[in-house]
């Protein structure tokens, strides 16, 4: 088998790097490990850049994100029975987010590749990935139980954290930063209309919850818990009572209704360096990982993309490297910018039970900081609306 561009996972960058390679005329194979039906599945955050929705418009993919996605124009902080909205417009020159789940985003990337008699192969777990110093790079993939071989020109490592293509970097080559926090997110989706216009982000002493959504019917909602929490110690009541708790503001109710789903997420931040080495160009979560309490995840893998698939696009057209020799140094840039927004806004609202009391006490004076000054408010708008650089 042969094709231009080999891509590794069906995951959002791998689909939409597709997609846009396949705008321009680029031949793609894409090679996912799992099955439609898990892929399709799999629950993850949600919300949405402006950056993020243009490229998936300018990708064709957007018809229904445009009709359900909903727009929000700021986020509440909630903390000591005190709720702050931080309205984002006013304070970024007119921007907002938008809440779409990436469950449906890649629903709708696969229904469009598939429509368009895309190479997307399920159930095909890539191997290894050999050659890429050189200029005939090839990818080992089982598919029904066989060995085949993929050559390709350029490779795409959109495998997620776990998957193959970042270790195919030489280890004298790759570095990698890494922190674990000590908590994970138990989340759920809930039938219950949303009790809130935007999004909460709550601190309370009993630990971190959000209040989001997916839709008019659907609530999105995550409590802070212990790394090492088990689904099968949290019932229904049990969760609705914490995030009572949390969500706890004088004259507001949170209202209940039947859990969906539910999972627990470890939380970790993470940046592998470079981002590329010789014909394999890595994206998305095999690069490096955020913890959600930012909202990044999802917006750095779709820019990424942006940026790899017009550096392809460079190279086949115009035969010119440039953009390749660039791409790693251009997104970890924005993806550092990233790391440190999350992990601002993680420590900031999460309790951390090993942390000293001296941390403790400070983390309170940030949040009242955050929630009165003008210029703090400002600063958290920008950064999670998605900050882009002056030059
Ligand atoms: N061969 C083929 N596919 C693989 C392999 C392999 N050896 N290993 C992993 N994969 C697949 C996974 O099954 C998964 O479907 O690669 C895909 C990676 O997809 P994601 O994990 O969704 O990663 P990405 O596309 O980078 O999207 C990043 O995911 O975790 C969230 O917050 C994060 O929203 C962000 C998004
Ligand atoms: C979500 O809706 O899933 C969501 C929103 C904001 C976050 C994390 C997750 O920071």
């Amino acid at each position: 088998m042969r094709t231009q561009v080999a891509i590794i996972g069906a995951g959002p960058a791998g689909l939409l790097l597709s997609q846009l390679l396949h705008d321009r005329g680029i031949d793609t194979v894409v090679l996912e490990a799992r099955g439609r039906d898990y892929c399709e599945r799999r629950q993850r955050a949600g919300m949405l850049e402006q950056a993020t929705v243009d490229v998936l418009r300018a990708a064709g993919a957007a018809d229904r994100l445009d009709r359900e996605g909903l727009v929000h124009h700021g986020i509440h902080l909630r903390f000591a029975g005190t709720d702050r909205h931080i309205d984002f417009p006013s304070r970024t020159g007119g921007r907002s987010v938008t809440v779409y789940g990436q469950t449906e985003i890649v629903k709708d990337l696969i229904a469009k590749r598939v429509a368009e008699g895309a190479r997307l192969y399920f159930d095909a777990p890539v191997t290894s990935i050999e050659g890429i110093d050189g200029d005939a790079p090839r990818v080992r993939f089982v598919r029904d139980g066989v060995e085949e071989v993929l050559d390709c020109e350029l490779i795409a490592g959109c495998d997620g954290f776990h998957g193959v293509s970042r270790a195919a970097i030489p280890a004298d080559v790759l570095r990698t930063y890494e922190r674990v926090h000590p908590f994970a997110w138990l989340g759920i989706l809930a039938e219950v209309a949303p009790s809130t216009d935007d999004l909460i982000y709550a601190y309370s002493e009993r630990g971190f919850a959000l209040h989001s959504m997916r839709s008019s019917e659907v609530s999105r909602l995550y409590l802070q818990v212990a790394p090492d929490a088990d689904l099968a110690d949290w019932p229904d009541e049990r969760i609705w009572a914490e995030l009572r708790e949390r969500l706890a503001l004088p004259g507001w109710t949170l209202d209940e209704g039947p859990i969906s789903e539910r999972s627990i997420t470890p939380m970790r931040s993470f940046v592998a360096e470079p981002m590329s080495f010789g014909r394999l160009f890595l994206a998305g979560d095999a690069a490096h990982i955020v913890p959600p309490t930012g909202a990044k995840g999802l917006n750095l893998a779709m820019a990424d993309v942006r940026v790899l698939g017009d550096a392809v696009g460079e190279w086949y057209e115009r035969g010119s490297r440039g953009g390749l020799d660039a791409y790693s140094d251009t997104c970890l840039r924005r993806v550092w910018r990233a790391e440190h927004f999350s992990y601002w806004m993680t420590t900031l609202l999460h309790l951390d039970p090993g942390a000293a009391e001296f941390e403790q006490r400070c983390q309170l004076a940030q949040l009242a900081y955050v929630a009165d000054s003008e210029a703090a408010m400002d600063s958290l708008a920008e950064n999670y609306v998605g900050y882009t650089w002056a030059d």
